[in-house]
């Protein structure tokens, strides 16, 4: 495994691969990697010849910039996991070399990206637009590998792709989940032990709201888990929205759709954390 800083020298390395039609896998993250971050990168060492991974915390995705500066940065930890799952380039650049001037460009996919985290965190999802695109131009791809858990940024980074015409297929992962159930998050790392035991109401009450909306209504099942969440220690919901999976708008009956998902978004202490469950 070779860990490149510039884009020079990384298109430089993939060129010989490229010339030989090889297929290559990118997975981007922001360092603090776990076992969520481990399937991706696995996934894509299954699926292509070449296996490149990115880690950037960018800047201009972060609305809160208290949320930036306590983000975790570990990058030998992370050369560690990648190296054990046989990625071949991790590619770590320095700000300057993403952003060597002010990015003015203005990412807008209405109205997926007006709800729930795009309403919460404003700019959020240009910032990650902004980064992914120009991660998509250095590496180009055939293949690119995110989470489930970031659902709407699933959806967000489809629709840019599409939009923009990248040659590369976007292709979703699922949820990896402690045995307990609390979904693999970099921010469970700030998690005390309390927080992290508070934590667990999250997964619990999403996943008794599958079997509860078997025979109740949509209104009733976001009532179960808005109760859920308020009556559990240390949490403070922010939102919980029972959605149609594809335009990502919420949806006021089952049979309005035959993709429904339930995201959800709780401060657990001053960590802030996501999930989601897919109802149908
Ligand atoms: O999901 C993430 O870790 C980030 O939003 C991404 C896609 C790496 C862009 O910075």
């Amino acid at each position: 495994m070779k860990v490149v800083h510039t884009i020079k020298e990384l298109q430089s390395e993939l060129s010989t691969h490229k010339d030989l039609y090889k297929k290559i896998g990118f997975v981007p993250t922001m360092g603090a990697l776990h076992e969520g971050h481990a399937s991706l990168m696995r996934k894509s060492v299954e699926d292509n010849e070449v296996t490149v991974a990115s880690v950037f915390v960018n800047p201009t995705q972060f609305n809160d910039k208290n949320d930036l500066l306590k983000y975790p940065r570990t990058l030998e930890a992370d050369c560690a996991l990648l190296q054990a799952c046989g990625v071949d380039y991790v590619f770590a650049p320095e700000i300057a070399e993403m952003y060597p001037s002010e990015d003015m460009r203005m990412f807008s996919y209405p109205p997926l990206d007006e709800v729930m985290e795009g309403k919460h965190r404003p700019g959020h999802f240009n910032g990650v637009c902004q980064i992914v695109s120009k991660l998509f131009d250095a590496v180009m791809p055939d293949r690119a590998y995110f989470g489930e858990k970031d659902f709407q940024q699933l959806a967000i980074i489809k629709k840019m792709v599409d939009d923009l015409k990248y040659p590369i297929e976007v292709i979703g992962c699922p949820i990896v989940r402690e045995t307990d159930g609390l979904a693999l998050s970099s921010r469970n790392a700030r998690l005390s032990a309390e927080e992290r035991e508070n934590a667990l109401n999250i997964s619990q009450a999403l996943y008794k709201s599958c079997t509860f909306a078997t025979n109740h209504s949509v209104e009733d099942t976001q009532k179960m888990v808005e109760n859920a969440i308020t009556a559990a220690s240390g949490l403070q919901l922010e939102y919980f929205e029972i959605v149609d999976g594809n335009s990502l708008q919420k949806i006021a009956n089952w049979d309005e759709t035959d993709y429904a998902v339930g995201c959800i978004t709780v401060f657990c202490g001053d960590v802030r954390l996501i999930d989601n469950i897919r109802y149908k």
